[in-house]
């Protein structure tokens, strides 16, 4: 109905006073609503139609209009007060055959439960609803799994819609909190960050930037350096040989007029290298197909100058489409894809590849690079098959420090044999290869955890593994992918980390459309959520955003050192995950220091206070716990700790024991 028909319906209204109340409103179905703001756990919402596009059906009775989701699922909707009532029948649709179909539908205003269906399993008759909403300006639909998990639970609202006097209700997101940035910033004395343990191997060349906030100038020293290496005492970079095998206890030192800093760093020259997780920045969620060799310096530029690398931020990694595809959009991404002599050939973006990771290792900054074991990679260019230990050697010449080698097109080469000898196989090679190289070049194993890649990603010479598919498809989900990704807890260790994707917040481009970069999705508490996560699985952590619109809220999420420190501890321990009550969980991880970092996190709609009890989390007697978003200390504790979960948030700590740590 149009606004005039509709001031016309409520003049009318008036005029007849004795007309039910119903006629003056408006009546708006949810199924016209923009359900791409619903967020839910498999497929995509639909309008008048089953999520298997037949109509929507429950225990037989069919109904033109609704719309179906699928649990856990989440429609948020913004009313102006006038709306009056919320009308439905909700149930399991037909389609879900598979016997384990059981959800409760919940309607919540501002904030508190108004209606809950109770446990609805398949076959069971729809319930109608009838809910006064009146005055609310909030208004959530909600279905929720049960105990018995989240397959096959097709959920219908039926028949949905809304009656309203003033404006129709609007779909969001979510309620977004204020992007509060809780972290201060760093201090004008030095601090040296980053991690306390380094990996080489012995005879390579040596790069390593020491991360340290604090004004600059900054002159750098340290004891105990080994004689095959030297420090550039303004810039705070150690180059030179890796030392011969062993262990060399250095201690690094800054100074400058505010103050001095001082950190023991130990560098282990042996066979393992990525002791603690790898961190950086990947260009693959901000610029997709659009990567340029400017665009990577000016992240390279932007890494040091906005803090990053003061934080232990060090690789700038190029993804996919810098070499040659048969065709493409873009001419300058056309050409051959290797000279006569078979080596690989950089489009016309990439005119000296040299160059441009000279320019990286000039700021201490390590460069990263992207290739598929397959004819091909994901976005069609040319990939490594049957030229391996020539791109390997071509890789190391060009003075790569990591590969991601992304399984893709190689489907066609094994075909439907996905065995994990097959995929092994081109692991196998390139890991060889890269260690025969005179450098030190991690691999990132990207075959999205295929084969259980977690039980052999190490052994084949792999540093670091996918454990999943694209999160940027899957960023609503991110407390799945990371619960999932801490199943794998026990393959987590120095030189060997599970990898649940890069960190997207800021500006980035939508993976759907490999688009231009726009303000991410995720409300404030769900990236500060995100960070906690990642730090505590010690997942990689490599931004990959728009580094060149990073904003100070950004800045905060991905620059915490106390909050990076966890994820670099050097026992490289993945948090184990503690279900609390509700859907609330706490991940507790162990730390060298014998101290104990934990995230309390809540993934639901609502704030909540969460507890964990010294029983529940393995900790006894006093501690002394640390808000590690705030840098500040909270209190001192025994038996248990109580914080409010914001929605979708967490509240980080590190608990420390009174007389032991510092
Ligand atoms: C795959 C990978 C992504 C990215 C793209 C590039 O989808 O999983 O991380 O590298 O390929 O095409």
């Amino acid at each position: 109905m149009s606004r005039s028909n509709h001031h016309l319906v409520r003049v009318t209204a008036l005029l007849i006073l004795a007309l039910p109340a119903i006629a003056s409103a408006d009546e708006v179905w949810l199924s016209s609503l923009d359900l791409t703001k619903m967020r839910q756990g498999w497929g995509e919402p639909h309008s008048d139609q089953s999520l298997m596009e037949g109509p929507i059906t429950i225990a037989g009775r069919k109904f033109e209009r609704g719309v179906a989701t699928h649990a856990k699922s989440t429609l948020w909707l913004e009313l102006d007060g006038e709306v009056t009532e919320f009308l439905a029948s909700v149930g399991v649709d037909d389609t879900a055959a598979g016997g384990t179909a059981s959800v409760e539908f919940i309607v919540a205003g501002d904030g508190k439960s108004l209606w809950r269906s109770g446990v609805m399993h398949h076959g069971d008759e729809s319930k109608d609803i009838r809910v006064d909403v009146r005055g609310m300006r909030s208004l959530l639909l909600l279905v929720m799994p049960t105990d018995d998990g989240v397959n096959f639970d097709h959920a219908d609202w039926a028949e949905a819609r809304f009656l309203y006097d003033g404006a129709a209700p609007v779909a969001i997101v979510a309620p977004r909190e204020d992007p509060v940035i809780l972290t201060p910033k760093p201090g004008p004395a030095p601090r040296i960050n980053g991690p306390g343990v380094y990996g080489c191997r012995p005879g390579n060349p040596f790069l390593y930037r020491v991360p340290t906030t604090g004004v600059r100038p900054i002159a750098f020293t340290c004891d105990n350096l080994p004689a095959s290496l030297s420090l550039n005492t303004e810039m705070g970079i150690i180059v030179g040989t890796a030392p011969e095998r062993g262990t060399y206890e250095v201690m690094l030192r800054a100074k400058n007029h505010h103050g001095e800093a001082s950190r023991s760093f130990r560098i282990v020259s042996g066979d393992t290298l990525a002791l603690t997780p790898p961190m950086g920045w990947n260009h693959w969620y901000a610029h997709y197909n659009r990567i340029t060799n400017a665009m990577m310096r000016e992240a390279a530029d932007i890494m040091v100058s906005s803090g990053m690398a003061d934080v232990g931020y060090q690789f700038v990694s190029i993804d996919d489409c810098w070499m040659n595809a048969e065709e493409y959009d873009d001419p300058l991404r056309v050409g051959p894809p290797r000279d006569a002599n078979g080596n690989i050939l950089p489009n016309q973006h990439f005119p000296d590849m040299r160059g441009l990771t000279d320019y990286i290792h000039a700021k201490g900054l390590k460069a990263g690079i992207y290739i598929s074991p397959g004819p091909r990679t994901c976005a069609g260019f040319a990939g490594s098959y049957g030229h391996e230990a020539q791109d390997a050697k071509q890789f190391a010449e060009w003075g790569f420090d990591l590969l991601k080698y992304d399984l893709c097109s190689y489907g066609e080469i094994i075909g439907s044999s996905m065995t994990v000898e097959a995929l092994k196989k081109p692991y196998i090679l390139m890991g060889g290869l890269l260690k025969q190289q005179p450098r030190d070049i991690q691999m990132n194993l990207c075959e999205y955890g295929l084969g259980d890649v977690w039980e052999w990603g190490k052994e084949v010479g792999g540093q670091s593994w996918r454990t999943s598919g694209d999160l940027g498809f899957e960023l609503n989900r991110i407390f799945d992918v990371a619960l999932a990704n801490a199943k794998h807890a026990e393959f987590s260790g120095p030189g060997s980390w599970n990898d649940p994707d890069y960190i997207q917040i800021g500006y980035i481009g939508d993976a759907r459309t490999t688009g231009m970069p726009t303000p991410c999705s995720l409300t404030p508490n769900e990236q500060y959520a995100f960070m906690s996560l990642w730090c505590l699985m010690a997942s990689p952590l490599f931004y990959s955003g728009d580094m060149s619109r990073l904003d100070d809220f950004t800045i905060n999420v991905l620059c915490n050192p106390e909050v990076i420190a966890i994820d670099q501890d050097p026992l490289g321990k993945c948090a184990p995950v503690i279900p609390l009550a509700e859907e609330t969980f706490a991940m507790v991880k162990d730390l060298e220091d014998g101290s104990t970092a934990v995230g309390l996190f809540n993934p639901g709609e609502f704030a909540v206070p969460i507890t964990l009890t010294w029983v529940d989390a393995g900790l006894s007697g006093v501690r002394i716990v640390r808000d590690l978003w705030r840098q500040t200390d909270i209190g001192e504790f025994s038996g248990k700790f109580e914080a409010t979960g914001g929605r979708h948030g967490v509240v980080m700590v590190r608990m420390s024991r009174p007389d032991k740590d510092s």
